[in-house]
């Protein structure tokens, strides 16, 4: 008997604690997550610099309103800005609520320079921008707007790829392109950088703005701090969450002085959002995450971890369609539904989630030991020579 909604379908499997890349059920079974939360738990489970930052807060200050100077806060907005592209910082505590701001901070920005009626945004058809009311819209998803009328206004659509149809879409009232650098839940698919610097020529010609969703794919899960980062392409806006709290609730959008005039005081608000406690665990994440070697070692595993998974797609031709992704955002697509995969993988202590075509997303942590990758990859074998 359960007392929470069903929304989701949730396996019948438990964890009582997690320590690094591993999760224990309360008897003791180990399994290997290469899900962490779905990019969430970026530095694994119960790194040792997260709990101090978070026991020493606990003790300090848990929250306080926005009606006053939270230095976490500033602090940690300084090591973002100070990393990106990015002149402010607004914080949220998640991707959706990210992503919503974002889609406000663009539209207000039209109507701080006298142009109102610029407020459409451009997005890929089956993307994922998160479930609220205005996020599902701009994902363009008939399985998740379904039952969600009436439909929010706003948002046109173009198929991931579909440069000419991108073209038509735009109008005298676009106001952004909204895109995934990668798209996570849509298949692991990635934006080429010469996409991506097409996108930005596009937007500056018509005068539009760029958001960029990293909320998946951002904070070194490619191996670079931003997915976009190789293209040195410049977003205007970028909504993140996921890896920056790594494990504790934490969103924000980074956003260019240009666009940020738009937003006065009174604009937009959170009562949670930018708190002492998620803002000193966010502090600590950056610290370690945005170091170069820390990202240079994302890479070189990655490195290993895709060329293995090739030459395993090359054993299964039959089986293994594509080996996607960049650094540890992984999709591995196979020529059938995935599910049984997943389920015999899991059955083998290796953890894995979906993704849309047919695809294995494996998501572990950026500071996975080459051991447990080779851990994987034997499970992976295994699993394909069941199933070829
Ligand atoms: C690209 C992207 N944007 C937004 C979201 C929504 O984030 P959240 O679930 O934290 O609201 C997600 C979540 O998976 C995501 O992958």
């Amino acid at each position: 008997m359960t007392y929470l909604a069903k929304n989701y379908n949730r396996k019948k499997l438990a964890f009582a604690k997690g320590k690094g890349s591993y999760l224990f059920t309360s008897a003791g079974t180990k399994y290997l997550d290469f899900i962490q939360g779905i990019a969430v738990n970026s530095l694994g489970h119960a790194h040792p610099r997260l709990i101090k930052a978070l026991n020493y807060q606990s003790k300090k200050l848990w929250h306080v309103s926005n009606a006053f100077i939270i230095p976490e806060g500033e602090e940690l907005a300084k090591k973002l800005v100070k990393k990106t592209f990015a002149d402010y910082v607004l914080f949220q505590n998640s991707g959706t609520e990210a992503t919503e701001a974002a889609i406000k901070i663009a539209r207000r920005y039209f109507f701080s320079i006298g142009k109102p009626k610029k407020n459409r945004i451009i997005c890929i058809k089956n993307s994922f921008h998160g479930r609220t009311i205005a996020a599902i819209y701009a994902s363009g998803s008939k399985k998740m707007t379904e039952g969600f009328g009436p439909k929010v206004q706003g948002f046109d659509h173009f198929n991931f790829g579909d440069h000419k149809k991108l073209k038509k879409l735009i109008t005298k009232k676009t106001a952004a392109i909204m895109v995934e650098t990668i798209m996570g839940e849509g298949g692991i698919k990635v934006i080429p950088d010469w996409c991506l610097k097409g996108l930005r020529r596009l937007c500056n010609k018509k005068n539009i703005l760029l958001i960029l969703d990293e909320v998946q794919c951002g904070i070194g899960r490619t191996g670079d701090f931003f997915a976009f980062d190789k293209s040195k392409v410049k977003p205007d806006i970028v909504p993140i969450a996921k890896g920056i709290g790594g494990g504790f609730p934490l969103g924000a959008v980074l956003m260019n002085k240009k666009v940020a005039k738009g937003m006065v005081a009174g604009t937009h608000g959170s009562t949670f959002g930018g708190n002492p406690l998620a803002m000193k665990i966010g502090n600590e994440v950056m610290n370690v995450i945005s170091k170069k070697s820390f990202l240079n070692n994302v890479k070189k595993n990655s490195n290993y971890f895709f060329n293995q998974l090739n030459k395993i797609k090359e054993k299964f031709p039959k089986l293994i369609k594509e080996v996607r992704g960049k650094g540890f955002l992984i999709g591995l697509q196979l020529y059938k539904d995935q599910t049984n995969f997943i389920r015999d993988l899991m059955k083998n202590k290796l953890l894995t989630i979906r993704a849309a075509e047919n695809v294995i997303r494996i998501l572990p942590p950026l500071n996975v030991k080459k051991k447990e990758i080779k851990q994987a990859l034997k499970i992976i074998n295994k699993v394909c020579l069941q199933h070829k």
